[in-house]
């Protein structure tokens, strides 16, 4: 089969991370006789620079037509004037909100022979293993008014969170589903103590737990219990689901559980193919930013990318066989020993985000 990736390198080390998720991604379709054509689209700080804008309409269009976009990572203190009329992270918030991408699943699972280079105990985290289904064009990120007003006495600033109950609903339903394919456990992240919207957000969920899912075992949790608890005891999670700001904050943190923030990756899903039966576009990202310090140095990590390059197979293009084979391949090049710098132990070699791309390259050549 034929399949149209739409590639978006992004700023810093995106361009060498997206490089190594193609290369990988190009070597799996080959295996299996499919063929991936890909289109390059600046964005971000790259679309401030060439066109002025972060994400511009072409690239919407051309999303429209693809099966899956690759990202790399958006932003960068070139760009970070608080006062700049437009901002790099726009362009990434711009195509989840036009593709209505409003589930962004982080898987976060960790390798037992990393367990040891986490920033946690080593007996805290083996056998960590979830899905964080984190709400994605709605929240504190969206929501209206959101702006900074001049007044007598100084400055006042106001975003938004809003909800509406269909927003919860199929964000949930999400979590839900995954939650059935899996250890049939679902924790609904909140702060119903506080928010109103988080108050919405538990009454449905209890409401859809013993209406539609009496088989799911749903508990709710405050967010800053979850913070303790996924340092703690992530083991006891299986599906996390939450709204959008609760989610950004918690997937970094989880991400500590798997020594690099670079190991993470995402995939951002509309509502039909969200069961991985139904393949249609997707966005699929690493969740570690830029990394502006490390930029053409070779230290980045491309695993994240990788990743997200077999969620893509997996959710958008129906190729299970491909994502297995780029799981599979990942899992043996750690297992082997092999490491970039930021999961690399004190004293261990390291190698470079090429080398790492090669690796995992001939091993979903020759598995
Ligand atoms: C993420 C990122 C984005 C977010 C930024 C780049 C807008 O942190 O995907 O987690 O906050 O959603
Ligand atoms: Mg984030």
């Amino acid at each position: 089969m034929e399949f149209n990736i739409l590639v978006l390198d992004g700023d810093g080390i995106g361009p060498e991370v997206v490089a190594q998720g193609v290369r990988v991604l190009s070597t799996a379709g080959k295996r299996l006789g499919h063929r991936f054509n890909y289109t390059y689209h600046a964005i971000g700080g790259a679309g401030i620079d060439t066109y002025g804008n972060p994400l511009r309409n072409e690239t919407i269009e051309e999303a429209k037509k693809s099966n899956a976009i690759l990202v790399g990572a958006v932003g960068g203190p070139k760009w970070d004037d608080p006062k700049a009329a437009v901002r790099p992270e726009q362009a990434i918030l711009g195509l989840r909100k036009a593709l209505d991408l409003f589930a962004n699943l982080r898987p976060v699972k960790v390798f037992p022979s990393l367990k040891s280079a986490s920033a946690v105990k080593p007996a805290n985290i083996a056998k960590a293993d979830m899905v964080v289904v984190r709400e994605s064009t709605g929240g504190l990120y969206f929501g209206e008014p959101k702006q900074i007003t001049e007044t007598p006495s100084g400055r006042t600033a106001v975003d938004s969170m809003v909800y509406s109950e269909e927003e919860i609903r199929r964000i949930l339903k999400v979590g839900f589903e995954i939650a059935k394919s899996r250890r049939k456990k679902l924790t609904s992240v909140d702060k119903a103590n506080v928010l109103a919207t988080s108050r919405l957000w538990r009454d449905i969920a209890t409401e859809m737990g013993h209406r539609e899912y009496p088989d799911i075992a749903l508990d709710h949790i405050l967010v800053d219990t979850a913070s303790i608890l996924l340092i703690k005891n992530p083991r006891q999670f299986d599906v996390i689901v939450t709204e959008n700001t609760f989610g950004d904050i918690l997937t970094d943190e989880a991400g500590v559980l798997t020594a690099s923030l670079g190991m993470l990756p995402s995939a951002t899903l509309s509502g039909s193919n969200t069961d991985k039966q139904n393949s249609s576009l997707g966005l699929y990202e690493p969740i570690h930013g830029s990394a502006p310090d490390i930029a053409g140095t070779g230290k980045a990590n491309p695993i994240g990318t990788i990743l997200s390059a077999a969620l893509l197979c997996d959710y958008s293009l129906g190729l299970p066989k491909a994502a297995k084979m780029i799981n599979r391949a990942v899992e043996t090049v750690i297992r082997e020993g092999h490491r970039t710098s930021d999961i690399a132990r004190l004293g261990q070699t390291s190698i470079s985000t090429e080398e790492m791309g090669d690796l995992i390259a001939q091993k979903v050549d020759s598995l």
